[in-house]
């Protein structure tokens, strides 16, 4: 009956053009395709674990509206539990606008509506599911408070906790360290919480020890096609995980991709050495990036070898 994956966290409805470049202020370019797909990186996460398998229940709020509507079957069909997913008729569903460029670079504007009136009413509704689940997610997509209580709940039943500081804060409550089992960010999120640059392996090693030094369990520093950094609070030595080289088409939600396969790996074998699970989870994202937008590009378990299970 326990979900091995519990996310609370955003939906977003990702409205996206591509086009060669990223627009400069004030200016308008053409671009040569628009779409519409399903994002909000709670969800993204979500949907991933459970492509791979994960048993997953999803806390989120969408609006009384049709992007809502359109939403909660999305995750029926993916094989999410829903019955803690909340319409509201006070806000609209949240939307992202997102550019990609020719490098399978993003630029992204998202107005979370509907996802800031998630609160503890709704952690309350959900408490039996957070904490009985293996693994639970937040990000930042939804108030921070929420998210706060939320990893706080979990951890007060034993439930380990990933930790995704998406997108990032300058001012980041220093109780989310002391929360977070595994805390997650890439590397311009790494730059903004430490003060650091974070641009090679070994710079993403110092900013990891800064963030590890605040209180988490263990800290993950993602660096695109650099794979990831690995380090963890009972280890000295720090693990650089490399990733293998593709072409990128569309990068959005690669970081979702990765989180929510790693908190498949936490849920499945948790006795795995941290820095496995990132190897196989930056696989998994490996292929995302490989297609044109977020959820749409992630792979299902058939879809990938073997040795990844
Ligand atoms: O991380 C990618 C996601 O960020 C997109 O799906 C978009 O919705 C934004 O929230
Ligand atoms: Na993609």
């Amino acid at each position: 009956e326990a979900f091995d994956v519990v996310v609370v966290g955003s939906c977003m409805t990702d409205l996206v053009s591509q086009a060669p470049r990223l627009p400069k202020a004030g200016e308008t370019i053409h671009g040569h395709k628009f779409f519409i797909g399903f994002g909000g990186k709670g969800a993204n996460q979500c949907i991933q674990a459970a492509r791979l398998g994960a048993k997953t229940a999803m806390v989120c709020k969408v609006g009384k509206d049709f992007f809502g509507d359109n939403y909660i079957q999305n995750f029926k069909d993916n094989g999410v539990y829903t019955d803690f997913v909340g319409q509201t008729s006070d806000s609209a569903t949240g939307a992202a606008s997102i550019i990609v460029n020719s490098a399978g670079e993003n630029a992204i504007v998202i107005v979370a509506g509907a996802n800031m009136l998630l609160g503890i009413e709704e952690l309350h509704k959900a408490l039996s599911a957070i904490s009985h689940a293996k693994v639970l997610v937040c990000q930042l997509e939804i108030s921070p408070q929420t998210s706060l209580d939320a990893l706080r709940m979990a951890r007060e039943n034993k439930v380990k906790t990933v930790f995704n500081p998406a997108p990032a804060v300058p001012d980041l409550d220093p109780d989310f360290y002391r929360v977070s089992d595994v805390f997650c960010c890439n590397e311009s999120e790494a730059e903004l919480l430490t003060g650091f640059s974070v641009a090679n392996v070994e710079e993403a090693h110092r900013a990891g020890q800064e963030l590890l030094k605040r209180g988490c369990g263990s800290v993950i520093v993602t660096l695109g096609p650099q794979g990831c950094m690995v380090l963890k609070a009972q280890e000295s030595t720090p693990k650089h995980v490399p990733a293998t080289a593709v072409t990128a088409v569309d990068t959005t939600g690669a970081g979702d991709s990765f989180i929510g396969a790693l908190a498949f790996y936490m849920a499945h074998y948790p006795t795995m050495p941290l820095e496995e699970m990132a190897c196989r989870a930056n696989q998994v994202a490996a292929v995302s990036v490989q297609a044109a937008g977020t959820q749409t590009s992630y792979p299902f378990k058939k879809d990938l070898p073997v040795k990844l299970f």
